[in-house]
């Protein structure tokens, strides 16, 4: 005869597999949009967190060589930069942040025209690195210094750097000199420590201290 405790008794795989699926249904929605970080104003550009609608205008100038030449990449494409930004949107929401990648805009227009970057490399000794690109149709204005001088304030000012580098490939002479622009102070020229395109590459390494830097 079958009663009520021998027509269904689930197995544990059965359990467990309810649990799993249970899990799934009921687990909120991951937050890609990540905690807002205030855009950063500047006297030309607004500087804010990367969103993955900012490909094509990503695109439309990291395709072209003088943005890659001097970057340890390969040249982009329209699917590598969607895929890149999909990964930095994921980084905005990770606790603690370490990483921000930032669309720069023209406050006029509100087209980008580049990129600012600033990743935490240690929290525990507040070290930050940061990086920078402009669309090669508005180089030789300013315009990665005012980023440069942006990504300073936001390291030194907002998230209590200590000490923040930059690095770039040794033939890289504007950003060279965006570098001592901002006051950074050289450190070292690194030797052959980046293997790009099939290729050794040396770097110049630049750096401010807390102590060294003053606000606008
Ligand atoms: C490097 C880059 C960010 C510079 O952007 P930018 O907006 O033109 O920079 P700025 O105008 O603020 O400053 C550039 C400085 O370099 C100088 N410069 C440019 N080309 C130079 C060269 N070949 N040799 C020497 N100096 C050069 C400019 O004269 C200017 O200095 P000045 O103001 O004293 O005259 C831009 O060329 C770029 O995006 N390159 C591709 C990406 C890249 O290499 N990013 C850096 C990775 S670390």
């Amino acid at each position: 005869m079958i009663d009520s405790t021998t027509f269904y008794r689930p197995k544990y795989a059965e359990i467990w597999a309810i649990e799993a699926v249970a899990a799934i249904i009921l687990a909120p929605e991951p937050n890609n949009a990540g905690p807002p970080m205030p855009p950063l104003e500047t006297q030309r550009l607004i500087i804010r967190d990367v969103q993955p609608a900012d490909a094509g205008a990503m695109f439309a100038y990291m395709r072209h060589e003088p943005y890659w030449r001097d970057l340890p990449i390969e040249p982009p494409t329209a699917a590598s930069v969607a895929a890149m930004i999909d990964a930095r949107v994921q980084d905005q929401a990770r606790e603690p942040r370490t990483s921000y990648f930032l669309a720069v805009a023209d406050q006029t227009s509100g087209q980008i025209i580049g990129e600012a970057i600033l990743t935490i490399r240690s929290t525990r000794w507040r070290q930050s690195e940061i990086g920078w690109a402009v669309s090669h149709d508005r180089t030789g204005q300013g315009i990665a210094t005012e980023i440069g001088q942006a990504l300073l304030d936001l390291a030194f000012d907002k998230l209590e750097q200590h000490r923040v580098y930059a690095q770039c490939r040794l033939e890289n002479r504007a950003s060279r000199q965006v570098m001592a622009k901002l006051g950074m102070r050289e450190e070292a020229i690194l030797r052959e420590n980046v293997l790009a395109r099939g290729a050794w590459w040396s770097s110049v390494q630049c750096a401010m201290l807390k102590t060294e830097y003053q606000l606008p």
